[in-house]
């Protein structure tokens, strides 16, 4: 079966070409290179655009729709809680807040859980976090946090500061103070930068495996080296899961790839499958918000609560890890055999189902070329840097669908 011949769930009559590309433009700001395409419909891993043509969806909206699109247990979530109560406070308790975090807390090395919007927000949450341990624990007047070369942890003035990719702080200065940049996947980088700042680095922030940086994976051998140091000296150590966490790496979490715990962890994206949720995690140890140090409007609603609570349930109930873990190894063994086939191809690497295919550094083809010219075949991939395309499918993608992405992908690179 090609994706053309998926049958089309019913598309809105409304739907379908009566978008505008210049009504749109004119309307929404331009933060964003958008391609040439409107999607309106999904189901499953297949998505349809206001023409009706379907596409593979190997984005799954940059690694968070989880279940796909249009999940029965999401559907059944989203309209059982917004027939009851979508919004609140949390001047009260909610209680699905509570099994939310409970949840999360019994599938992880967190003991408390702080909900908020996004990914940004989470991180936000967990510098706060680290840097009031940073004053009321470690006693650091200017604590400063160290991050990685090449990553990404968000948009907003602080995580954009923290994200260690100078084309993202251009024209924003001034930045937030307390932010020192090190190569990822470097020990003695780490050792250097501590003694350099002497005493005031209260925290290392790394992503267990770079995903926007271009799907880069942490080295066992370093994060083991980096949770000792930071054992040693009593510096938090804080990883940003919301790329690679919730079930995307073939674990729970990326941390559980590299032997190791951190005191404090990030979540959003694939957390709600969809809808917008991101959540700090820690450990007791460095628990230390009080009322008033935090929050967040719609941070934990029960509307968000109840789908990602369904998101969880139905990861664990139909045991998805083990498809993560099976379709992850039959994408890599499909892309090795492209790149053996196709000198182009420099590099194929990823845990579970966030894999990169690099392109040769001297290749005149960049990730974007291949992206469009897959695109134009019906998949819909993502690049992650100029030299490599990304493949985050939802978590229930089939061993078809695989085969379908790799075939589709061997036309491309057979035409470049
Ligand atoms: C590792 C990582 N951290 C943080 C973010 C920011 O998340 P959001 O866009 O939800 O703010 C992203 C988004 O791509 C990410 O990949």
């Amino acid at each position: 079966m090609t994706v053309d011949t998926v049958v089309a769930p019913t598309i809105h009559p409304e739907l379908l070409s009566a978008f505008s590309q210049d009504e749109f433009n004119s309307h929404v700001m331009t933060t964003y290179g958008r391609f040439n395409l409107a999607l309106v419909k999904g189901e499953g891993c297949t998505v349809w655009d206001s023409n009706g043509k379907a596409y593979l969806d190997f984005v799954a909206g940059i690694a968070t729709c989880t279940l796909g699109h249009a999940h029965p247990a999401v559907v059944e979530a989203v309209m059982a809680q917004i027939n009851t109560l979508t919004h609140v406070s949390n001047l009260y308790y909610v209680p699905v807040q509570g099994e939310l975090a409970k949840w999360l807390v019994d599938h992880s090395c967190a003991d408390r859980v702080f909900f908020c919007n996004s990914g940004a927000e989470a991180n936000e949450g967990a510098i706060k976090l680290a840097r009031k341990y940073a004053h009321t624990v470690l006693k650091i007047t200017e604590p400063v946090i160290l991050t990685a070369q090449a990553s990404f942890h968000g948009r907003t003035l602080a995580t954009v500061t923290a994200t260690g990719q100078p084309k993202y702080h251009k024209n924003f200065a001034p930045l937030i103070p307390g932010f020192h940049y090190v190569p990822y996947n470097d020990f003695g980088a780490i050792e250097s930068a501590i003694t350099e700042l002497d005493g005031r680095v209260a925290a290392i922030m790394l992503e267990p495996l770079q995903g926007e940086g271009g799907v880069n994976p942490g080295q066992v051998e370093y994060f083991q080296q980096v949770r000792k140091l930071c054992d040693q000296r009593g510096i938090l150590l804080i990883l940003d899961e919301v790329q690679v966490g919730m079930g995307r790496s073939g674990k729970y979490w990326g941390y559980e790839q590299l032997g190791i715990e951190p005191d404090i962890f990030t979540s959003a994206k694939g957390l709600g499958g969809g809808i917008p949720i991101g959540a700090t995690l820690c450990k007791q140890s460095c628990n230390v918000f009080e009322p008033g140090d935090h929050a967040s409007t719609y941070g934990g609603n029960p509307f968000v609560c109840a789908v990602a609570l369904a998101v969880c349930q139905t990861l664990e109930r139909e045991n998805i890890l083990a498809n993560v873990q099976a379709r992850g190894e039959q994408l890599r063994a499909g892309l090795q055999q492209l790149a053996t086939k196709y000198p182009m191809i420099s590099d194929v690497r990823g845990w579970g189902l966030i894999n990169g295919l690099e392109l040769q550094a001297d290749s005149k083809t960049n990730a974007i070329d291949l992206v469009k010219a897959a695109m134009e075949l019906g998949l819909l991939l993502v690049p992650a840097g100029v030299k490599v395309v990304r493949f985050v499918p939802p978590l229930i993608v089939s061993a078809a669908e695989i085969d379908r992405a790799v075939s589709i992908l061997d036309r491309v690179l057979a035409a470049i």
